[in-house]
């Protein structure tokens, strides 16, 4: 069966595939960029690329969809391609750029890349994701690590609290801090923020190949399987961890609320750490970042950007250039230091990174040494729109009632089968 995205390119009878390389000299690079950076630091970092992109003669339309995790974006984008009026470079990721690729909606960026030596200077994981049937279809803008815990040393301080190791000390940690009278866990509760809980849980408590056996292979033995009751037995303990006001906080406000001390951690992406950093804070000192307990785990999430088949000459120069400036060493450097991820380009000089970035550098190449590297479903790295929709919809579910760990499992098991 043809997925969604298939069915709607091939109903709309799009431009042919374009060869983005050859481009006219006249042409005015010009592009329609649809992203969905609108937080603080996102603004600053995507304002960064406009800013280049206007600096070397293109003309940026700024097309923002708000909505964290991109589920917002996900509909214009769908409706867009649906009248035949794609945008030119639209933020995508993972599976996402494969099934639009699939579907034919992207245009083919690989005699551009082979020009800018980009098989030289993008890690082959990452080409794995911008590539489809080996050719460039997107760039990628960097590597969000989405494991972490973002605290408040002074709230923890106030309750002789060491960040937590285990989930048990965790636990542990968010009691004395609730009784202390403090919120233990900052979190707005919209679907993605919970999946990304939710996936730090499974693979802190599960491991890298429970991880890629829930999430990849769907195994339904895995899924239903004692280890992820525990998974969803931790979640009913993290309901109890939120303040009364969670329900469609978005994810700034909650790290806003970690920064105030309102709250004493935010399991998070590290887009977060880009909020503090715009706030003028320091880590180490005013805030503090530790990965979620996972014995040498990394959760892997990057930032890509696709590029629509559009038929005009500006429209393709336009999309030459963004992507060109994308790759280069100094903007994967500027872009990255405002959005709290790390370089996608490899080589790019480390030393103006704080001492996050460099922990996620450093815990990458382990995680990635000794196979405990996954990638996130919640973020559309390891698992599909539709497997990552049906797996959302029951821990948000789980998470807003009184479901047992039981039912969760059975609930879960049926929806991924349902969405295959
Ligand atoms: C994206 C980040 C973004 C975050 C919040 C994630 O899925 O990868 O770039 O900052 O969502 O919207």
């Amino acid at each position: 069966m043809k997925s969604f995205t298939q069915k709607l390119v091939v109903t709309t009878a799009l431009v042919s595939s374009i060869a983005l390389g050859a481009i006219s000299a006249q042409a005015e690079p010009t592009a329609e960029v649809l992203h969905y950076w609108t937080s603080g630091s996102e603004a600053k970092a995507v304002k960064a690329l406009k800013e280049d992109f206007e600096a070397n003669g293109g003309k940026w339309l700024d097309a923002p969809v708000a909505g964290g995790g991109g589920d917002a974006q996900a509909a214009v984008l769908r409706s867009r391609v649906l009248s035949g009026n794609p945008p030119a470079a639209v933020q995508i990721k993972g599976l996402s750029i494969q099934e639009w690729a699939e579907a034919g909606a992207l245009g083919d960026l690989t005699k551009l890349g082979e020009e800018e030596g980009w098989d030289d200077v993008l890690p082959p994981l990452l080409q794995k994701i911008v590539k489809h049937d080996g050719k460039y279809v997107a760039v990628p803008v960097n590597i969000h690590r989405v494991d972490w815990i973002w605290a408040n040393p002074e709230s923890l301080a106030k309750v002789d609290g060491e960040p937590p190791r285990t989930w048990e000390e965790f636990n542990a940690l968010a009691d004395k801090l609730q009784a202390a009278g403090i919120t233990p866990l900052a979190h707005g509760g919209q679907p993605w923020q919970d999946g990304t809980v939710f996936e730090t849980v499974v693979l802190g408590m599960g491991g890298a190949e429970f991880y890629n056996k829930a999430f990849i292979e769907k195994d339904i033995a895995t899924i239903k399987s004692d280890t992820m009751k525990k998974v969803f037995d931790q979640m009913r303990k993290m309901r109890g961890y939120v303040d009364a006001d969670f329900s469609g906080r978005d994810w700034n406000l909650a790290t806003s609320m970690v920064m105030r001390g309102e709250a004493a951690m935010q399991i998070m992406g590290d887009w977060a750490k880009g909020e503090f950093i715009a706030a003028g804070k320091v880590p180490g000192k005013d805030f503090l970042c530790v990965p979620t307990p996972s014995n040498g785990g990394y959760i892997l999430n990057s930032d890509s950007f696709a590029m629509f088949n559009v038929s005009s000459e500006d429209d393709k120069a336009g999309q030459a250039l963004l992507a060109r400036l994308i790759l280069g060493e100094k903007f994967q450097e500027t872009f990255n230091l405002y959005k709290g991820s790390i370089p996608a380009r490899m080589g790019v000089p480390t030393d103006k990174f704080d001492e996050c970035a460099v922990k996620s550098m450093v815990d990458l190449q382990s995680a990635s040494e000794s196979g405990a590297l996954v990638g996130s479903m919640a973020h559309e790295i390891a698992a599909s729109g539709a497997i990552r929709g049906a797996i959302l919809d029951v821990v948000t579910e789980h998470f807003n009632s009184d479901m047992t760990s039981d039912v969760a499992v059975e609930r879960l098991a049926e929806a991924i089968e349902l969405a295959e």
